[in-house]
Formats: C-alpha cells, structure tokens, sequence
C-alpha cells in the first residue's frame, strides 16, 4: 500500500508534532536520571525504553512522508522530501529512536552496560528537532505572545536546571551523603546547588571539593551568569510587550504632558486633553485605524474598512441602499475623528473642506452667536455638506455636545463620489436644500 503524503499543516499531524514534543520532554527528564541513578533497566522501563523507540521509527516514517514548504511553494515530491529530510535531520531522529539499551545489553558486559548508560543519553538529540513545534505554538494567533514566550523561557531555565543537576549527581563526591537524609535526597539537593549557582545566589553550603568538581562549577557558574543577564533582559521584554498598546499610550501622554507643563498650557486646555486621550483610549485602546492599515494592499484594506466601518454604514440611512461600490468607495475614504464636548467643529462664515457622519455622539446646529439652535444631530446624520456641494461658506456653526466619534470625508473625493453616482448627489443635494432653507427661514423669523 502506498502511503500518501502528508501536509504540513494537516491537524492530525500538528498533534502528532505535539505528542512528540511532550514525549521529548519525557525522555529529557528520565533518561538523564535513569543514567546518574543506574535505574536497572528491567520491567517498566525497559517496555518504555521500548515504546520510544517504536513511536521514534514511527515519527521517522511519517516526517518522510512530509510535505514541505520552499519558497512558498508546496513540495510533495517522495524524494525530494526524504532527500530533504535525510540531509537536514534523519540522523539526529535515527538516533533518537535507536533502542542503545536493549541492544547494548545483549553483550551482557557490565562495561557495555556502563556505555549503555552514557549512550541512551544521545537520545536527547531529539530535543533539537521540537524548534518547528515550538516556533508554531509560538506564532499561534490564539495565544498571547507574551504568555508564550515566559512559559518558554521558564520550561528552558527548568530543562536546563534539570540537565545540570543531573550531571551534578555523576560527578558529585558529596561528603553530605554520610547524613541519611541527604543521601535519600541526592536529586533534591542537586537541584537545589543548581538553582542557587545559576541564579548567582550560592550560599556555599554545597561547594566543589575535588578538581572535576571545580572545573564544573566554573562551568556553571559562567553559564548562571550569561543566563540572569538573560533572563532578566527577557523578562524586561516581555513585561514591556504584554500590552505594547498600553505602554505605547502611557508613552505618548507622558510625552503629551510634559509638553503642555514646558509650554505652561492653561489647566482648563490641559484637562481637556488629557480626557480626549482618555477616550480614545477608552474607546478605541489608542489604536489609530488609519496609520495601522495604512501599508496593506487595497483589496484587503477594503475588506478591513467595511468590517471596522459596518457600524456607520447601518447607521447613516443615507447610505441605505445604495450600491455595494458606492459603499466601497465613500468607506475607503473616511478618516475617523474624535470631537470633545463644546468643540466647535464647523465655524459659520468658514471655507468648508470636509463633511462629516456621525457614529456615535451628538452635536448641536447653531447661529453663528450660538442664539438659535437650528437642529440637533446624532449617530447616522451628516453635516459640513452645504458648503461642498454649493462651494460657499459654511451656513451654520456646529458645537459637539458630547464625545463625538465622527468619520471626516474630503471634498475632493466628495466631488468625484457625486460625479459618479448621481443617484446619491441627488438625495444629498435635496437634503441639503431643505436644510438651508429650513435654516434661513429661521434666520428671517429671528430677525423680525
Ligand atoms: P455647511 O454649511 O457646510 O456647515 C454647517 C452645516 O450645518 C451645514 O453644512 C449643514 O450640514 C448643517 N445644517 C445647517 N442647517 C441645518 C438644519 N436646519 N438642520 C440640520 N443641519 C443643518
């Protein structure tokens, strides 16, 4: 029967990556005690030492019937693959799957069961070949990076705790031993030398007494050095990364006031800058839209704005039913905006650029001393369209009455969006006109 060839990405083999990986830490653990204890390797151990190798050939086997990706392409070629495989890992997976104990002690020496020992230590090659598994739970999207990398730099601090500690216990003349608690606990006190050492702590209640011993500890003590450098680095890191938004922000509003304290901003000025960056950053976590999507290819910002932007097209009954390209285009030229309480928006008499919709607040239609209030508008009207389409002055003044999370639009691209759908210039320019001479006549009544 022929066996196909499996995809990299295939479920079934990610949790056979899995499975290998946790069986690799297994055998990371007990096989380094199995050789410092001399565990006899009869009954259990000798079903399991049996076991990895059988899951070991198996995990040969399937990796060899492995796709792989080069260059962003798909390679399912049966002998491109296992020349691949062969030239980059096979070696390090024969040799985690080659079963030294069994086979060793068929010459029944005790000085080939001694290399015996030493040479199921090979087997931890194995541990080289989980970088793919672990680089893939590292870039899964449903864990938080941050998280990822702290339990990673714990697990490798523990593994590596684990390997010196065991290579203690071998070398280790441990005068200690004589006290009949110590001796019951050779690997407790080990690891405990280990921790102290490598976290640069040591108390030197253990200490090396013959020259394999000192040379050791050097050894250790070098690597513990290096290893606080880096672990401290790391975890500096990592705190820093856990909410790169929130940090970002508290940046940029230390940044914001200390500029205002330089420049001797009135305090009323400052309060009101500080609460708009408070609602931004309630509102939206500081993110700016626009600036994030700026480097994606159009079709995907698109894509992108219609889905951050469903809200105000539901909204705004004068987007409704129009055409899907007419949405398109008025939603990839939007630029959101946020208007503070008692902000004057749009100033009567001014040159108008922009028109505006509103998403969420409310702003007030006012004369130009703020006397008559013409109208008030809310999430899904529109404003600052009277003086784009007529290129005159701005007709009224607009006051926001609250927080205002508004999307501006271009005149620009208004003029080209009413060229091009004359359906839509239509419905606007008679909204428009009814508008103005809702306003005028109240102008002229005011004034009688
Ligand atoms: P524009 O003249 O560009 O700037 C002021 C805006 O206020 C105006 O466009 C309209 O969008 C809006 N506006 C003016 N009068 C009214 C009204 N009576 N009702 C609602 N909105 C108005």
């Amino acid at each position: 029967m022929k066996f196909p060839i499996i995809h990299p990405d295939n479920r079934k083999k990610i949790a056979w990556d899995v499975f290998i990986l946790l069986l690799t830490i297994g055998i990371t653990l007990v096989i380094p005690l199995i050789t410092v204890f001399r565990l006899p390797l009869t009954g259990l151990f000798l079903i399991f030492d049996f076991f990895i190798s059988m899951v070991m050939l198996l995990d040969i086997f399937i990796e060899s019937h492995t796709a792989f990706i080069d260059q962003r392409e798909l390679i399912t070629d049966k002998e491109t693959i296992f020349r691949r495989y062969s030239r980059r890992a096979l070696v390090f997976d024969a040799v985690a799957a080659f079963p030294f104990f069994m086979v060793l002690s068929l010459f029944n020496s005790p000085l080939i069961i001694e290399i015996a020992y030493f040479c199921n230590l090979l087997r931890l090659v194995k541990l080289l070949r989980t970088k793919r598994t672990i680089g893939r739970i590292r870039n899964s999207k449903r864990l938080n990076p941050s998280f990822v990398r702290m339990t990673l730099l714990i697990f490798w601090i523990l593994v590596a705790a684990h390997l010196i500690s065991c290579a203690w216990i071998a070398i280790w003349d441990d005068p200690g031993a004589l006290n009949p608690i110590n001796a019951e606990q050779p690997y407790l006190r080990s690891f405990y030398w280990t921790v102290t050492t490598l976290t640069t702590i040591g108390y030197g209640d253990i200490s090396p007494s013959t020259r394999i011993e000192t040379i050791f500890v050097i050894i250790v003590e070098l690597i513990g050095a290096g290893m606080y450098g880096f672990i401290i680095g790391n975890i500096a890191n990592i705190i820093a990364n856990i909410d790169v938004a929130k940090s970002q922000y508290q940046e940029k509003m230390e940044k914001v006031s200390t500029f205002m304290r330089y420049k001797n901003i009135p305090a009323d000025l400052k309060h009101k800058i500080s609460d708009y960056y408070d609602y931004l950053w309630e509102s939206r976590r500081g993110y700016d839209e626009s600036s994030i999507l700026e480097d994606l290819p159009k079709p995907l910002k698109t894509s992108i704005s219609l889905f951050l932007n469903r809200e105000i097209i539901q909204k705004v009954p004068i987007f409704q039913g129009t055409s899907e390209e007419f949405i398109k285009e008025v939603i990839l030229n939007l630029e959101p905006v946020v208007f503070t309480p008692g902000d004057y928006v749009v100033i009567k008499g001014e040159i108008g650029y922009e028109m505006y919709f509103i998403s969420r607040g409310s702003v007030d239609v006012v004369s130009e001393d703020e006397s008559i209030v013409y109208a008030t508008l809310g999430a899904g009207s529109f404003f600052g369209e009277i003086a784009l389409l007529l290129s005159a002055p701005r007709n009224a003044t607009i006051k926001a009455r609250d927080y205002c999370d508004c999307y501006s639009l271009k005149k620009e691209t208004f003029d080209q969006i009413l060229e091009r759908f004359p359906e839509f210039a239509k419905r606007i320019s008679d909204m428009a006109e009814k508008r103005r001479a809702e306003t005028e006549e109240k102008q002229r009544n005011r004034k009688q």
